[in-house]
């Protein structure tokens, strides 16, 4: 079909951002053009998360703004992808009879391909996983694996990316199935990439700019794979990616505080490129509901786990999630989740209320008893409780300095909103997600500048343009409750001139298989903007 324009619109984790990333590369070779508008464009992309049922919401929402337009261009192609695609299946054709494709996470690299035939045939199309994913012949498994491999592989962002800080999927899927959770039913089981096409993804974009990496995966550090018949465990892997030249950061999310292997802990406190932040849910402080939600720790070795995580760092920064109101919570087990928050003292934490979500386990078995104002309350309660602890670590900043790398121009009126959320208490607004990360950057210059210390605490500071890019020494003066307000001292390592992207080859993506394998054309066509639309979802969960 006519090359054209697309919108693409993301929700969810951190896994879409990049999914979509690697979407509109795709889109982008074939000479499609991203536009800001869903009613300006060819095509309408939503990736979907369906983690929460208000996440499915906000697809339907969006969804139900293009019924008309639909009805009105019915030439448009209107798709959906990613996990709700997924776990909704052909029902989403009857919810929404204006969509025309659906594709599940792991089909994106059938993509192109489907788009294609809905142009040519005008029917439609699916390309799902369903219940081939985890019961499939070793075979057929194998070759998904490939095509999915290739698509990471053929990733290729041209100079309208900035690809200062980058996400690497390590793994893909998830094993664990803990009784709450649809990842592991969207997502598929649990595969570790190898790692030679992580440190080649790495190699590459450090070429074209990016100073800092984040390795995703659900439950990051179970990552292992058999290399010449040996095993590379997480540890290694992160040793291999912090050699990478050009690469100055590297982080990593989510954790799973089961089977840890404390050689992480070695790696991070020898290795200064890695950064000292960990992301480890914990879900609940009670030893009966973290039963109930199949995780398999103790509220006490959870904490033993973070003290030891101090022991090896002390000025670790952590991080943690929490579900309130899960099936049979009571006042006491949610006591004990306050206790645990208040024992860990995180950096921050993302909370949320417990969502029943179709076909999991809680879901059949055990009852969502907790009412909606209680589950609500507790929310606040617990925000509040990591309000208070936030604002004492962030008072002890006050006169120390820290290394940041810059990320571009602070967001003010985001600031202020904020600021002013903060005031009236009003403690849901200033929850921060990891998924909000790049919020507080704006595309309008200014004089103050932002970006992330070691820790992963936001810093804003007076400075020049040039300083974008480059990884500074910065003072904190003051303090508000998401932000340290600084000062700069130095600038540690200037920013890089950004080379010409130039397209996969063999020499900078390996092997040239990845490219072949999925039928692209590597050919870069320049955007007039980044991909209009990425990120344009309102608070994304997590990994
Ligand atoms: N892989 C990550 C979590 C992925 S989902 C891990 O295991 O750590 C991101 C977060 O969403 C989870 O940590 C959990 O806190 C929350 N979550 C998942 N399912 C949920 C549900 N049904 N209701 C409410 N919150 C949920
Ligand atoms: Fe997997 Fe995390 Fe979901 Fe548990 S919460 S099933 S570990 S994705
Ligand atoms: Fe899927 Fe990520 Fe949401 S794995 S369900 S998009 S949190």
């Amino acid at each position: 079909m006519e090359p054209a324009t697309y919108y693409l619109e993301t929700f969810g984790c951190q896994m879409n951002v990049l999914d979509s990333q690697l979407v509109a590369g795709q889109l982008r070779t074939r000479g499609w053009r991203p536009v800001r508008d869903p009613f300006d464009a060819q095509l309408v992309l939503f990736n979907t998360c369906s983690v929460r049922q208000h996440a499915e919401d906000k697809v339907l929402s969006r969804l139900g703004e293009l019924r008309q337009h639909k009805t009105r261009r019915p030439d448009i192609i209107i798709g959906i992808i990613g996990c709700m695609a997924e776990r909704e299946k052909h029902g989403l054709f009857v919810r929404a009879p204006h969509v025309d494709l659906l594709c599940g996470p792991g089909e994106l690299d059938r993509l192109p391909a489907l788009i294609d035939e809905v142009a040519e045939r005008h029917e439609r199309v699916a390309a799902l996983a369903g219940s081939f994913s985890r019961r499939t012949e070793v075979l057929q498994r194998a070759l998904e694996a490939d095509s999915l491999e290739a698509l990471d592989l053929s990733r290729a962002p041209d100079t309208s990316e900035s690809v200062l800080q980058s996400y690497i999927r390590v793994q893909r899927g998830c094993d664990k199935f803990c009784t709450y959770c649809v990842v592991p039913f969207t997502r598929g089981p649990e595969r570790s990439r190898p790692p030679e096409h992580i440190v080649q993804e790495a190699r590459m974009l450090a070429e074209r700019g990016c100073r800092e990496i984040t390795l995703l995966g659900q439950t990051v550090n179970s990552y292992i794979h058999q290399e010449a018949g040996r095993p590379v465990p997480f540890a290694q892997l992160l040793e291999r990616v912090q050699a990478v030249e050009g690469i100055d950061r590297v982080r990593f999310v989510t954790s799973f505080p089961a089977d840890w292997d404390d050689d992480i802990f070695r790696v991070m406190r020898d290795y200064p490129k890695i950064m000292p932040y960990l992301h480890i849910p914990a879900q609940s402080g009670s030893d009966r509901i973290l039963k109930a939600m199949r995780r398999p720790y103790t509220a006490k070795q959870y904490l033993d786990l973070m003290d030891r995580a101090r022991g090896f760092m002390p000025d670790v920064s952590l991080a943690g999630d929490f579900i309130l109101g899960f099936c049979g919570e009571t006042e006491a087990d949610f006591a004990a989740t306050v206790d645990l928050v208040r024992r860990v003292e995180y950096k921050s934490i993302f909370v949320f209320k417990y969502s029943p979500r179709p076909g999991t386990a809680a879901d059949r078995l055990k009852e969502d008893d907790v009412p909606a104002g209680v589950k609500l309350q507790r929310n606040r309660e617990l925000l509040a409780v990591q309000a208070e602890i936030s604002q004492r670590q962030k008072q002890n900043y006050v006169g120390r300095s820290f290394e940041v790398l810059v990320e571009g121009y602070s967001k003010l009126a985001r600031r202020a909103q904020r600021a002013a959320a903060a005031q009236e208490n009003s403690i849901d607004a200033i929850q921060e997600s990891e998924q909000d990360r790049g919020a507080e950057i704006s595309s309008e210059r200014s004089r103050q500048l932002v970006g992330r210390t070691t820790g992963d605490l936001i810093a804003v500071f007076d400075g020049s343009p040039d300083l974008i890019g480059a990884l500074a020494r910065v003072r904190v003066r003051s303090v508000t409750p998401l932000t340290l307000h600084c000062e700069l001292v130095e600038v540690t390592s200037p920013a890089r001139p950004v080379a010409e992207a130039s397209p996969v080859s063999a020499d900078s993506a390996g092997e040239p298989f990845a490219a072949d394998r999925v039928g692209l054309k590597l050919r870069v066509v320049s955007t007039p903007t980044s991909a209009a639309g990425l990120n344009g979802a309102g608070t994304l969960p997590q990994l």
